[in-house]
């Protein structure tokens, strides 16, 4: 139907006849002349319609609506010096439209302007109620368009200069241990009986090594019914790889090249390598987070040894109680934050106290005769504790030191949150920078206070450090993380491959023979049976497409994604289903809507 498209022409073609089809994004009447841009996936040509040099489109261009689509022939011409427009790709050339044939019109009025030419701001409940509409707007189609590079880059890396095989794995499946909650799926052959969708292919990709394929990939669909959040999903894609005899150091390595193609292929950037490491204790140390942004400083500094004998009952009760007093230093802090911020009502206050902070001390440094202080704990200080803070942060006139004490599971989060905050309303963070690194040495184990046990902080099959054997409830895992701009865009570890490790890791979690027989013995048995050294990563693409496109949401990553409560706009899933479907699958449901609970 056509010979070109839209977004191609260029003043080499001035003087072609050519054919195109797309969407009129709008159509504007000049003094007896038509102009319309028409839109297709590669962008907008314009479109001229006169009396005079196109008679016979003329009357079909001044009926034109938004978003009809049409196919037109006419011939490229360069466009006169006062309608050039550099902003364009097309915007040298114009066509006189010699034919214009109406594919289709518009029957409805538009639930919003696709065109972006003059951008208005829709709510996003309407951009995923009218999904297709968005995905015509050039935001949207510009990142489907990278989502595809990426995993393109990411294939032509993995497949020919790796070696990596893509193989699917099972959608209906059982229960994987990733620790969210499952999405489940009635079998009506098997009455009682469930699939699990996948919240990763972990033990298919486990099972694959056993069986030799070395190489592993796939760009693979994951689900996790869990709490959303502005970077999460309920269905969700990895890049998931695993591999086999390979070191953590060569794992690592291999996967630095992946990234630094796949930058490269789609952005243009080198990010240098190798990329920076951080050990879990040191980012939580530094950043009070394992997935810090270190494209600022704002480090955290640990005072507790300073405060544990301070007279401030708050820091030296926590440092007794086996918690911590930490300091988030703020240069230029005393000018810009005011106490009304710091106490309880203030916006620091409160995001302090949603991290489960029960308040917020703070120093002022000032500039008198020498540096003076004032705040919450001056006075409770001796002059050589306050000597030894402003040592140890580092703070000299105009500073803020905000504190946070107690257990570190409340200190880290508030100072962490703190930290992003202040860096954002200071402009601190450059948004054209790339900071790529890794978080290694993670704990193998994490306390668990619901149910009283440890509980594996990645996954049972991570392998322990072999140099922590011995006590394997402190031990660190061979896991890492990888961070990029404050995002965990990536996960993953060696495996045990060893049986009686195995066990051990069980019964550090407690889970009994009988139930890890039960959950996993397919995997347990699979091992027996000559398991090779291996290990692997998944990386959260829709994540990874999040951050390349600049976006703030994972929504604006996916085509078709779900809201914050788990919802399809589009289709309007999930929905209820015919009572007839229940029955045969011999299940029923045990919710009564609220009004009938009274
Ligand atoms: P993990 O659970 O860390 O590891 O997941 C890997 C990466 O997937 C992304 N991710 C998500 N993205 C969007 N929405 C979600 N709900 C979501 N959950 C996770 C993150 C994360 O880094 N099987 C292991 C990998 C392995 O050990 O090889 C796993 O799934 O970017």
């Amino acid at each position: 139907m056509r010979t070109h498209y839209c977004g191609q022409l260029r003043s080499e073609h001035i003087g072609k006849t050519v054919t195109l089809c797309g969407w009129v994004d709008r159509r504007r009447d000049h003094g007896g002349v038509i102009f319309l841009d028409l839109r297709d996936r590669t962008g907008i040509g314009q479109i001229v319609s006169d009396p005079e040099r196109t008679p016979d489109s003329y009357e079909l261009a001044g009926h034109l609506r938004n978003e009809y689509v049409v196919k037109i022939t006419g011939r490229v011409s360069q466009r006169p010096p006062e309608s050039l427009n550099p902003k364009l790709p097309t915007g040298e050339v114009e066509i006189y439209a010699d034919q214009i044939e109406l594919l289709n019109a518009v029957r409805k009025q538009l639930p919003f302007q696709v065109s972006t030419a003059e951008p208005e701001p829709v709510r996003e409940d309407l951009r995923l109620k009218y999904r297709y509409l968005d995905l015509r707007r050039e935001r949207m189609s510009h990142n489907l368009r990278l989502r595809h590079q990426i995993i393109q880059a990411m294939r032509r890396f993995l497949e020919d200069q790796e070696g990596f095989i893509e193989v699917e794995t099972p959608i209906l499946t059982r229960s994987t241990p990733e620790g969210a909650r499952d999405y489940l799926v009635p079998s009506r052959v098997n009455p009682g009986e469930w699939f699990a969708l996948p919240q990763s292919p972990q033990l298919f990709k486990q099972l694959l090594m056993v069986s030799g394929l070395d190489r592993y990939y796939q760009i693979a669909r994951c689900f996790r019914d869990e709490d959303l959040r502005a970077d999460r999903q309920p269905e969700f894609t990895q890049l998931d790889m695993e591999m086999s005899f390979l070191d953590q150091e060569e794992i690592l390595q291999l996967n630095e090249a992946l990234v630094c193609h796949v930058m490269k292929t789609v952005k243009g950037i080198e990010p240098p390598r190798p990329f920076p490491r951080l050990t879990y204790t040191e980012a939580m140390d530094r950043y009070g987070t394992d997935k810090p942004d270190t494209r600022y400083g704002l480090e955290l500094v640990d005072v507790s040894d300073l405060m544990k004998e301070s007279g401030f009952k708050v820091f030296s009760g926590a440092v007794a109680a086996g918690g911590l007093v930490k300091v988030l230093p703020i240069p230029g802090g005393n000018e810009t934050i005011s106490n009304v911020r710091i106490k309880p009502g203030g916006d620091l206050f409160k995001l302090a106290s949603e991290a489960g902070a029960k308040g917020l001390a703070y120093i002022r440094v000032r500039a008198g005769d020498e540096i003076d202080t004032i705040g919450a704990i001056k006075d409770n200080l001796s002059q050589a504790q306050t000597a030894a803070l402003l040592e140890r942060t580092q703070a000299t006139d105009s500073y803020l030191l905000l504190f946070a004490a107690g257990p570190a599971n409340v200190v880290n989060p508030t100072l962490d949150r703190l930290r992003q905050a202040i860096a954002q309303e200071m402009d601190l963070i450059d948004s054209s920078k790339t900071h790529l690194l890794w978080v290694t040495d993670f704990p193998m184990f994490e306390w668990n206070p619901n149910e009283k046990r440890l509980e594996a902080l990645h996954h049972p099959f991570t392998a322990p450090h072999p140099a922590d054997l011995n006590e394997l409830k402190t031990a660190r895992a061979q896991a890492y993380d990888l961070v990029f701009n404050g995002y965990e865009v990536g996960g993953g570890s060696l495996r045990i491959y060893q049986p009686e490790i195995q066990q051990q890791v069980f019964e550090t979690i407690e889970l009994s023979p009988e139930e890890a027989c039960d959950k996993f013995d397919f995997l347990l048995e699979a091992f027996e049976y000559g398991a090779p050294p291996h290990g692997g990563i998944a990386y959260g693409l829709d994540r990874l497409v999040m951050l390349l496109a600049g976006e703030e949401s994972i929504r604006d990553a996916i085509a078709f994604p779900k809201t914050q409560q788990a919802r399809c706009l589009l289709t309007n899933a999930p929905s209820r289903v015919d009572k007839k479907q229940l029955k045969e699958l011999q299940v029923s449901s045990t919710y009564k809507p609220k009004s009938e609970k009274a």
